[in-house]
């Protein structure tokens, strides 16, 4: 024999539930969209509907984040990060993730792994595909995939110039524009990039790198203009120097050392991949940053603040 529910009350215990259990980003938005296709009345349900709908309702609600360059240093910090405040995650890399699967899987959240090319528009199509199939929607995208150059700008062949604005300005935006459409229909998203102080200043023998960084530094500003009204806000996270594998390349390439970079610093040490990644967390939840749109969030002990040299710098410390 059928079982009679009063639906509305069902959907109001399940999102009090919900509300109580889950970091949801906006539990207002969530409610209507589930009200919204009911006529406002009791609606007779039957047999195990109910369970399965509460199910289907919860499991939608999950925020998702989609990570690129997911498969170490920052990338992947910012995954577990987000996975141990209820995010389900894509992790994006052009090699496996599965070090970053198996963390976020410890933590308790849903991991898929989209391998491609930020920089291809094709890879990127595919990426898009992937994650709306699996999850039907994207709550955040962290733009943190990218690649480090440094040579005399005299010696910078033009492809090399080319590569380095592909992969680290062109791929953000092919995948802005590819999560775009899904986040302004949701009128609910967060586009984290991860630039750099390089953004922000210049640096001998960076003349590519710099530059990227300066350029995704003003498509966030532009992003966030133009969606901001739409609900989909844009900032950037500015780390200085942070030690993972892409500084300690740098460091045999460029020939600089830890000490160079510390005593430079007012707080005297590198920043860990902790610092970045709960910065990207801070900026990615609306409920800690919803007013938040267009920054550019330094993340470096100080640097960029202190134009004093290095004998007072030590003096103070
Ligand atoms: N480490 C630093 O000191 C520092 C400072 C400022 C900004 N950043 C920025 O932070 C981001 C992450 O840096 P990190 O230190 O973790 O670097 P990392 O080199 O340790 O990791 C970068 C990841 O991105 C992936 N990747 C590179 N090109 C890709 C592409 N075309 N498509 C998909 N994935 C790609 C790599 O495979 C790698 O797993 C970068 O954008 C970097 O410019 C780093």
């Amino acid at each position: 024999m059928g079982l009679i529910f009063r639906f509305d009350f069902l959907i109001g215990g399940a999102a009090r539930l919900i509300r109580r259990n889950r970091r949801l980003n906006e539990p207002a938005k969530v409610l209507t969209r589930i009200r919204s296709p009911l006529p406002g009345r009791p609606t007779k349900v039957s047999g195990l509907r109910p369970l399965r709908l509460i199910y289907k309702v919860m499991s939608n609600t999950t925020p998702i984040a989609v990570i690129t360059g997911a498969a170490q240093g920052i990338g992947r910090r910012s995954a577990e990060v987000l996975a141990s405040r209820g995010y389900a995650i894509a992790l994006n890399d052009l090699n496996s993730t599965a070090k970053t699967q198996a963390s976020v899987r410890a933590a308790g959240a849903e991991a898929i792994e989209v391998l491609g090319d930020v920089s291809s528009e094709a890879d990127v199509a595919r990426i898009a595909d992937a994650v709306l199939a699996r999850f039907g929607r994207v709550d955040v995208l962290v733009n943190n995939a990218g690649m480090s150059f440094i040579r005399p700008t005299e010696k910078v062949e033009a492809a090399e110039w080319r590569r380095v604005l592909e992969v680290n300005l062109t791929g953000p935006f092919l995948l802005c524009r590819a999560f775009a459409p899904t986040m302004l229909r949701q009128k609910l998203g967060s586009i984290v990039n991860i630039a750099s102080i390089a953004g922000l200043a210049g640096l001998a023998e960076r003349a590519a790198y710099n530059s990227s960084k300066h350029g995704l530094i003003g498509l966030t500003m532009t992003l966030a203009a133009e969606w901001g009204g739409r609900g989909v806000r844009s900032n950037a996270v500015c780390p200085g120097w942070v030690k993972t594998e892409m500084d300690a390349a740098d460091q045999i390439r460029a020939g600089y050392t830890d000490e160079d970079i510390t005593r430079r610093i007012p707080m005297g040490r590198f920043a860990t991949v902790e610092d970045i990644a709960q910065a990207v967390a801070f900026l990615a939840d609306p409920k800690l940053s919803g007013f938040v749109n267009g920054e550019t969030l330094r993340v470096d002990g100080g640097w960029l603040s202190d134009f004093g040299w290095e004998s007072i710098r030590l003096r103070s410390r």
